[in-house]
C-alpha cells in the first residue's frame, strides 16, 4: 500500500478533509494506529516524557529520534511518517538543522521532519526545505521552550500574543513548511490562522477548526489515569484492563494455573509437539 505523501495531505486541506495525526514510538503501536486509518504518525519528542519518564522533552537526543523513527517505520503501511527534531539539533544554525534533518530522513526513515518555533526558526526551515526535505512547523506552545514560557501554558490569549502566534504561523509557511502544528492556542485564534494559511494546520488544544488534530497515543488510549489535561479526550481507558490482565498473570504464575499443558512442550515421541509459529 503506498504511503501518504505531502501532496496527498495538501489535497486533504484543499478538499476540506480532516487530517488525523497521532504519535507512536514503536512498531507495535505504529501497526495499531496505521490499521485504524490515521493519516500521519508523529514520532514526537514527547517520547522523552511518555517513554523515557522525564518531566520535559529537553534531554531527547537525535539518536533517540532516529531509533524510534526506524521502529515506527517498520510498523507503518499507509500513514505518513513525521519525526520531531529534538532540542538543540536545529537551533544553532541552518547548516546544523539541515545536517540533522538529513539524518532523520536517511537513518530515521522520516518522510518529513517537525521543528518548533516561528519566525526565528524560518532560516532553518528554509535550508531543510531547499534540500528537498518536507517540514512541519510547530507554533503556539512549543514545549522545547518550556523554561522561557514559564511552563506548559496556553499561548496567544491576549491581542499581542495572538498577533505573535499568527505572525509565527505565517513565517513558518513562508519559509516553506507544508503543514503547521498549533499547540495550546485559543480556538478562535486557531480558526483565524487556519483561514489565513494555505497549508494545513494540525491542532492540539487548539479547537475544532484546524485542518486536522494530533494527540499522543498514550493519552487517547488512556494509558495513564493520572494525566488528564483539558485538551485530551480519552477514547479508551486501557490502564485498568492492562493492570488487571497483568495481575491475572501474576496470580496464575503463583497458583501454577499458568503455564498449562497446552502452553508446554513434550519430548519427541511423548506426544506430537505443537508447531511454533512465533517466538516471543
Ligand atoms: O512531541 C509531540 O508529541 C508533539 C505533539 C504533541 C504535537 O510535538
Amino acid at each position: 500500500m503506498p504511503r501518504i505523501t505531502v501532496p496527498d495531505l495538501l489535497r486533504m486541506k484543499a478538499g476540506s478533509q480532516k487530517i488525523a495525526m497521532v504519535t507512536a514510538y514503536d512498531a507495535t503501536m505504529a501497526r495499531i494506529v496505521d490499521a485504524a486509518g490515521v493519516d500521519m504518525v508523529l514520532v514526537g519528542d514527547s517520547l522523552g516524557m511518555v517513554i523515557q519518564g522525564h518531566s520535559d522533552t529537553l534531554s531527547v537526543t537525535l539518536d533517540d529520534m532516529i531509533y524510534h523513527g526506524r521502529c515506527v517505520d517498520r510498523g507503518l503501511e499507509r500513514a505518513h511518517l513525521t519525526v520531531d527534531m529534538p532540542f538543540m539539533t536545529y537551533q544553532v544554525s541552518p547548516a546544523q538543522a539541515l545536517e540533522n534533518a538529513g539524518r532523520l530522513v536517511k537513518e530515521g526513515k522520516a518522510q518529513s521532519v517537525k521543528l518548533e518555533g516561528g519566525a526565528r526558526t524560518a532560516p532553518a526551515i528554509r535550508a531543510i526545505v531547499d534540500a528537498g526535505i518536507p517540514v512541519v512547523g510547530h507554533v503556539g506552545l512549543t514545549p522545547q521552550s518550556v523554561h522561557a514560557m514559564g511552563g506548559f501554558k496556553v499561548q496567544g490569549r491576549g491581542d499581542e500574543g495572538a498577533a505573535q502566534v499568527l505572525a509565527d504561523a505565517l513565517a513558518v509557511q513562508e519559509a516553506g513548511a507544508f503543514c503547521v502544528v498549533l499547540e495550546m492556542v485559543p480556538a478562535e485564534l486557531a480558526a483565524e490562522i487556519t483561514e489565513a494559511l494555505a497549508v494545513p494546520t494540525i491542532g492540539i488544544g487548539a479547537g475544532a477548526s484546524c485542518s486536522g488534530q494530533v494527540l499522543v497515543c498514550n493519552d487517547l488510549l488512556g494509558f495513564d489515569s493520572r494525566f488528564k489535561p483539558r485538551f485530551v479526550r480519552r477514547f479508551a481507558e486501557l490502564e485498568t484492563p492492562m493492570v488487571d490482565a497483568t495481575r491475572a498473570y501474576v496470580e496464575a504464575v503463583r497458583d501454577q494455573s499458568f503455564p498449562a499443558a497446552e502452553h508446554s512442550f513434550r519430548r519427541r515421541g511423548a506426544r506430537k509437539s505443537a508447531k511454533i509459529t512465533r517466538l516471543y
